[in-house]
């Protein structure tokens, strides 16, 4: 285990992820964690992250200097870095101006371990104000830039290394490079963590915590949930009930596919709860977006709870909860009580009744990052479409229909949707797009057919490119696929008579209509 000791800088997440694409195990923990609490956890090695302040302002994130004594490797970034010097006595000073962007690093000691296979100059990235202008004793400099004269320093003896730059970035050529060293080189870790034994030990433990008892879990047919079924169903077959609620908002034909997929290739119970006429007579003449969204989040837990009541005793309750919601959330693992979890959604947060006590929670996924869980999906034999599927709204289309939703709208999108799926699947395309579908805005617009006029809806398709999507771009759609995909609707799908494509990024739109 490594640990990622987070001083609140933007990029602690792809530190973490980068980490264990070496295949090393590593956890990251505010900086407000005691000493004892991470000696406790025998890490290999300790990063410290950047982050945003000085170390000169006494309200920064600061920590205790015994953490260079305790003779675990210490790998500083940035802030991080400036830490170290700063708890060791050297001199940090503030530049007159930052150093931001991609720039040259000089290694003046290439015999460093850090810089194994690193040449002595490649591109980093860097962006800070503050910087190291004499390490503390016992500190060599061993990398600089033209304007960072400490660019990267060492001390052998306490194993404690740092750098000014990024190394997670990718724009830094050898990033990944120099962590791997650290890791491999300075912490001597074996780089051991894949997920064959991942889905191993998982299995063995799930089997040791759930004994005789019984598992529910709530399948949204989501990547998360599907593979939390998965590793659950391998560990405990048929003690396990996944609970799926088909809200009748779902793509063309994708309840069935979930459907078919859990109760013919996983050993399990399954129940599937169909509800769409339900929601339809909830949502009837209901217009504003918030207030459907609160509809549908209400009605389905209510379904989801009503389901699940009775059987709670003597059961655990099982949910697809992974690494980033947990550190997003500040939470930290669930604490094992039901009735404090949380449930996960994406935009509502729903509280376990309290007349429903299971005998704990179950996270099986709570330490994987979404890359990582995609891998256990695939090689636990989950079909690619599930594991690589874009995210959906826990609303469904319901957030896709502008204005009152009914179950003509529903099956008029479902088909135009479907189409654009099609064709982005037969030119290859959905592999670049991190999200696409159809909009109907419940617009009529004028159109001709044959020698007839046409008065009927518009629909509009959205796709977007994004790592993470609170900022996305449009994506740019070769018009030859977007004539094709508008033709096939036009011609395919009764009551649409234009199609437009939103060339709005993020800000200022959002990815959903509503
Ligand atoms: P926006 O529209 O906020 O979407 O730019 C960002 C991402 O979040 C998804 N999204 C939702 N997911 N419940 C969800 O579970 C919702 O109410 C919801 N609204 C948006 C959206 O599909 C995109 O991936």
């Amino acid at each position: 285990l490594v640990v990622i000791l987070d001083f609140g800088g933007q990029y602690n997440q792809l530190i973490a992820r980068r980490v264990r694409e070496c295949n090393v195990y590593c956890e990251i923990k505010p900086y407000t964690t005691p000493l004892e609490e991470i000696k406790a956890l025998h890490p290999k090695g300790i990063i410290f992250t950047g982050g945003p302040n000085s170390v000169f302002d006494m309200s920064s994130p600061h920590y205790t200097k015994e953490i260079l004594e305790i003779g675990v490797p210490i790998l500083g970034i940035c802030y991080g870095c400036q830490l170290i010097a700063w708890m060791g006595d050297g001199e940090v000073k503030t530049a007159p101006v930052s150093e931001y962007g991609k720039i040259e690093l000089q290694v003046t000691d290439p015999a460093s371990a850090l810089f194994r296979d690193v040449p002595e100059t490649s591109i980093v990235w860097m962006s800070h104000t503050d910087y190291i202008a004499t390490p503390p004793e016992g500190y060599q400099i061993v990398g600089k830039t033209n304007d960072c004269p400490c660019a990267a320093m060492q001390n052998t003896e306490k194993k404690i290394y740092a750098v000014q730059f990024h190394p997670e970035v990718t724009h830094s050529e050898y990033g990944k490079q120099i962590l791997r060293n650290f890791l491999y080189e300075v912490c001597a870790c074996s780089g051991d963590w894949v997920m064959d034994n991942f889905i191993e030990n998982t299995v063995a433990a799930l089997r040791e915590k759930i004994g005789d008892k019984k598992v529910i879990l709530g399948l949204s047919g989501g990547v998360d949930s599907s593979v939390a079924a998965g590793l659950l169903s391998r560990a405990v077959g048929k003690q396990l009930t996944c609970v799926f609620v088909d809200q009748g908002l779902m793509r063309k034909d994708e309840g069935d596919f979930v459907e078919q997929t859990f109760t013919t290739m996983f050993d399990m119970n399954f129940v599937r709860v169909n509800c769409g006429e339900l929601f339809m007579s909830k949502l009837k003449g209901v217009t504003d977006p918030e207030e459907k969204r609160k509809i549908i989040g209400t009605e389905f837990y209510k379904v989801f709870w009503n389901e699940i009541r009775g059987q709670a005793e003597d059961g655990f309750f099982a949910q697809g909860t992974i690494y980033p919601d947990r550190i997003e959330s500040g939470k930290g693992k669930s604490d094992g009580k039901a009735n404090t979890a949380v449930i996960k959604t994406h935009h509502n947060m729903a509280k376990m009744p309290d007349d429903i006590q299971f005998l704990g929670v179950i996270e099986p996924l709570g330490d994987l990052f979404k890359d990582e869980v995609r891998e256990v999906g695939e090689k636990l034999g989950i079909p690619h479409e599930l594991v690589w599927r874009q995210p959906f709204p826990g609303p469904g289309l319901g957030v896709r229909i502008i204005g009152e939703i009914t179950a003509e709208k529903v099956k008029i999108l479902q088909e135009a949707d479907w189409v654009l799926r099609d064709e982005m699947s037969k030119n290859g395309y959905e592999s670049q797009l991190s999200q696409f579908f159809c909009v109907l805005p419940g617009v009529n617009t004028v159109g001709v057919m044959g020698d007839h006029r046409t008065y009927d809806n518009l629909v509009a398709i959205r796709a977007v490119t994004t790592d993470d999507f609170m900022t996305a771009d449009w994506a740019k759609i070769p018009y030859d696929i977007l004539a094709k995909v508008s033709n096939r609707i036009t011609n395919e799908v009764e009551h649409i008579n234009r199609v437009v494509y939103d060339i709005t990024s993020k800000p200022p739109g959002t990815v959903e209509w509503e």
